[in-house]
């Protein structure tokens, strides 16, 4: 998950490096570190900092010169100053910072271990400059035949204490280029070009680039030359600033009712449909696949669907599609969700499905993602940066998507009229009215035995609520329908539990009754969060009641979230847990 940068020109190379790691930080923050050639020296500075330590205790300011950054997610190896990237090699003639995974790094290791090279760190990524070293590499040619002995997933920049150039590879894991001014950059997410320049060069699998002499040469992993077309950054939906918000989340949550208006504007503009033809409908399946919040998201999004295309709908979870032998044929379409396109298990899922089934599609936020640059027909989801950890706006994105997807198939057409209405439905959400923290942290008296029950689609909304605040706020909390709870976790609730149940379909109010009284039944407290007081005004068990408004029930589900993001936001504040960067995570899955 890690992020990389790399940088080469006359400007301060420090200053370039850390603003870079400071945009790529949302990727893992484990640790950081930044190497940078001055003349004959190396000037390695790494340890567990964040970003903005990192900036304190990097004192040179090195300019005409090259180096490279880290920003570290770890899987192999703890989090200290050892296992920080940049690596070297025994007799520091390479330096590399890696993203990825060497999967065949023990064998690779041992045999250099066996012809007495020194290790310094537990990382599967130090096998990279130790190769180079040990291999004698001295040029692009001999730094792809190394590269070609790696399995697993890297995006890698690297450099070495005897020539003036940057080595870049490419396999699985993310790493764009971009030329401006003499000047070179390297990031594994463009957006950290989006000051310098809008045009970026972004390698693919196989695929080497050496930067020197004012130049940059592509190449396969053949050796052979290979010329490259520039990409476009659309900056529109880039801007990726705090402002006056003390967390991201915060801000991200309070940029909902905004970004589902540039979707209705972007959508409204531009029909992203305009290549799901009517042939869609032959489709005899269609499978839906995500991870995390991005599934819940297309838990929803199959109801969606369902209702309008009468065929069986699947979700799966990335991870566990890839288990087994899934049923691939072309009569099935598949959805890919995912708000950073970058997500291993997805991409891996796709990679599976690709070629062998009637269609891919990707829900995403990324358009220049990989999981975007693969599937057939890309739906944008305009929610702009979502840099706290702990996806929010990117969700609520997603159901709009995947609603205005259901009703475009209805007739192959989305009215002027239909966005309209929809923008009403959207203005009746007001962020301020969803807080509700303060109030409930009166019932709540055991945040570890929280239950968030629903039926329906508001089961799914209680599956991403539990999430959300299991990943920030360390709390145990878990989702279940509200039937379920007398097939055996009805043994959990008593005075000491919390069930917070989420109903919002008008049919269903009477069996949410039910398990309301079930619970009461046991001295469990109720928190009910509904669109429709009045179907509860007679059930006198409530503890305590969050009203959403009264959106259209087919929009309800990208409201009743809120109050729950919103709860665990402030959760985590209390907690003192930074909710932007929760413990042991990363924004970005790029690792199986
Ligand atoms: C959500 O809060 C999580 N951080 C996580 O579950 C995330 O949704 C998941 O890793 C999928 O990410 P993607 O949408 O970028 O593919
Ligand atoms: N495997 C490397 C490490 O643990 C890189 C991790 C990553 O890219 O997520 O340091």
């Amino acid at each position: 998950m890690c992020g990389i940068a790399g940088f080469f020109g006359h400007q301060v190379c420090e200053d370039i490096l850390i603003n870079f790691l400071e945009k790529l930080e949302y990727r893992g923050y484990d640790s950081s570190g930044i190497a940078v050639k001055n003349k004959n020296n190396i000037n390695l500075v790494k340890g567990t900092y964040k970003i903005n330590e990192l900036k304190e205790v990097v004192k040179t300011k090195t300019t005409n010169s090259c180096g490279i950054a880290h920003t570290r997610w770890a899987t192999h190896g703890k989090a200290n100053k050892d296992n920080s990237h940049p690596h070297y090699s025994a007799n520091k003639v390479w330096f590399a910072v890696h993203n990825g995974i060497i999967e065949n790094y023990a064998s690779l290791k041992n045999k250099l271990i066996n012809c007495n090279i020194k290790f310094s760190s537990e990382t599967d990524s130090e096998v990279i400059p130790q190769l180079l070293e040990y291999n004698n590499v001295k040029n692009i040619y001999e730094f792809i035949d190394t590269i070609n002995m790696l399995k697993g997933a890297y995006a890698i920049c690297a450099f070495n204490n005897f020539d003036n150039s940057l080595y870049l590879a490419k396999y699985k894991n993310p790493l764009y280029i971009a030329e401006f001014n003499n000047e070179f950059f390297i990031a594994s997410d463009p957006i950290c070009f989006n000051e310098i320049t809008k045009n970026y060069y972004t390698l693919n699998d196989n695929e080497f680039c050496i930067v020197s002499d004012n130049k940059l040469c592509f190449y396969n992993n053949k050796h052979k030359k290979i010329n490259k077309k520039q990409n476009l950054l659309n900056s529109k939906y880039l801007k990726c600033s705090k402002e006056n918000y003390s967390t991201f989340m915060e801000k991200e949550i309070n940029e909902i009712p905004k970004v589902l208006k540039n979707i209705l504007t972007e959508y409204k503009k531009n029909n992203y449909f305009e290549h799901i033809t009517s042939d869609f409908l032959d489709v005899k399946r269609v499978v839906i696949i995500g991870c995390g919040t991005a599934y819940h998201s297309g838990l929803i999004g199959a109801k969606y669907l369902e209702s309008v295309l009468n065929i069986p709908i699947s979700v799966e979870l990335a991870s566990e599609f890839l288990c087994g032998n899934p049923i691939i044929n072309n009569t099935t379409s598949y959805i890919f969700v995912s708000q950073s396109g970058e997500t291993a298990d997805t991409i891996n899922a796709l990679n599976l499905v690709k070629n062998k089934c009637k269609n891919t599609i990707a829900i995403t936020n990324v358009t220049y993602s990989t999981i975007a640059q693969n599937v057939d027909i890309v739906l944008p989801v305009f929610a702009g940066p979502e840099i706290a950890v702990a996806s929010t706006k990117a969700y609520n994105a997603q159901l709009l998507v995947f609603y205005l997807f259901s009703e475009y198939l209805k007739n192959f057409k989305l009215e002027t009229k239909f966005f309209n209405k929809i923008n009403g439905e959207i203005k009746k959400i007001n962020i301020a009215t969803l807080y509700h923290f303060d109030k409930l942290t009166k019932i709540i008296s055991n945040f570890d035995s929280l239950f968030i029950l629903g039926k329906f689609k508001d089961y799914f909304t209680a599956l991403e609520a539990s999430l959300k605040i299991r990943e920030i706020t360390y709390s145990n909390c878990s989702a279940l329908p509200c039937g379920e709870l007398k097939h055996g976790t009805l043994a959990l609730v008593s005075n000491k539990t919390t069930c917070i149940i989420i109903s919002t379909n008008k049919l269903l109010h009477s069996k949410t009754i039910s398990a309301i009284n079930e619970i009461k039944a046991r001295l469990g407290k109720i928190v009910l969060v509904t669109n429709s007081v009045e179907s509860f005004k007679d059930c006198s068990l409530i503890d305590y009641l969050i009203k959403l408004p009264n959106v259209d029930e087919n929009l309800i589900d990208l409201v009743s979230v809120i109050p729950f993001q919103l709860f665990a936001l402030q959760l985590s504040l209390t907690k003192k847990i930074n909710p932007d960067k929760p413990r042991n995570l990363a924004k970005s899955v790029t690792v199986e």
